[in-house]
């Protein structure tokens, strides 16, 4: 009987081994099969989408009705903010935009802009106008602003803040936040309306 029983389990001891082996290497095989597959999938998608980065650029920008007086501005700005999407298969939901200008990181103001959809391979013009009323400045800023009022020229940051969709074919993504962010544009208070363009960063 003890013999009987330990030679049972002694003879599917030799044999599991290899059975294992084999199962475990074609599952292995399997494996490295899809994820090599999924992988030129990805690839494949990848080149045939070919993605680009899209550009921005603050193409003008100006300010009207300025006054500072005791730590309260009224100010209107208006901005023009180009952007291209040289996607030939990518375009671009944009649902929400918001644009703020500050001024040594404090808001001046801010306000949204309407939703649109860009195509692909399109060029955009995104005007913004923001009417700041009575809007309260700390008082080293304040002067900062003053003095730089003396020079006809004020220099903002301008940034967008939108929320945007991704179409490629009949897919669309999910709704992703893109942040534009375009340094020290200088608006002219004076007459005189020329703008410098800026390039704009991007953050995805
Ligand atoms: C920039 O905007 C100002 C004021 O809106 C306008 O007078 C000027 O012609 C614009 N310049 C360009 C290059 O579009
Ligand atoms: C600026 O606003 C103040 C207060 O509203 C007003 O007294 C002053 O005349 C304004 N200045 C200009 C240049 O419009
Ligand atoms: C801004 O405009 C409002 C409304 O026109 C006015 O009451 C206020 O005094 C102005 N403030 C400045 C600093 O010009
Ligand atoms: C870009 O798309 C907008 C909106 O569809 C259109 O009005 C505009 O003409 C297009 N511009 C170019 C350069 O394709």
């Amino acid at each position: 009987m003890p013999a009987s029983n330990t030679g049972v389990p002694a003879a599917a001891t030799q044999q599991q081994p290899t059975r294992r082996f084999s199962l475990v290497r074609c599952v292995a095989t399997c494996l490295l099969a899809l994820i090599v597959l999924v992988g030129l999938a990805v690839l494949i998608t990848w080149l045939v989408i070919n993605p680009k980065k899209w550009v921005y650029t603050l193409e003008n920008g100006s300010v009207q009705n300025f006054n500072l007086t005791n730590n309260h501005l009224n100010a209107t700005f208006d901005f023009v903010l180009r952007a291209h999407n040289p996607n030939r298969r990518v375009s671009v939901y944009y649902d929400y935009i918001e644009c703020t200008v500050t001024y040594e990181d404090q808001t001046i103001v801010f306000n949204t802009i309407d939703p649109f959809f860009q195509p692909h391979r399109n060029v955009s013009r995104v005007k913004s106008k923001l009417v700041a009323l009575h809007s309260e400045m700390s008082p080293s800023t304040s002067k900062d602003l003053m003095i730089e009022k003396t020079s006809r020229e004020i220099q903002v940051d301008v940034r967008f803040k939108t929320r945007i969709r991704l179409k490629v074919g009949i897919w669309k993504s999910n709704h992703r936040t893109l942040r534009i962010v375009c340094y020290s544009a200088t608006v002219q208070l004076s007459r005189y309306k020329h703008f410098d363009k800026v390039p704009c960063e991007t953050e995805l």
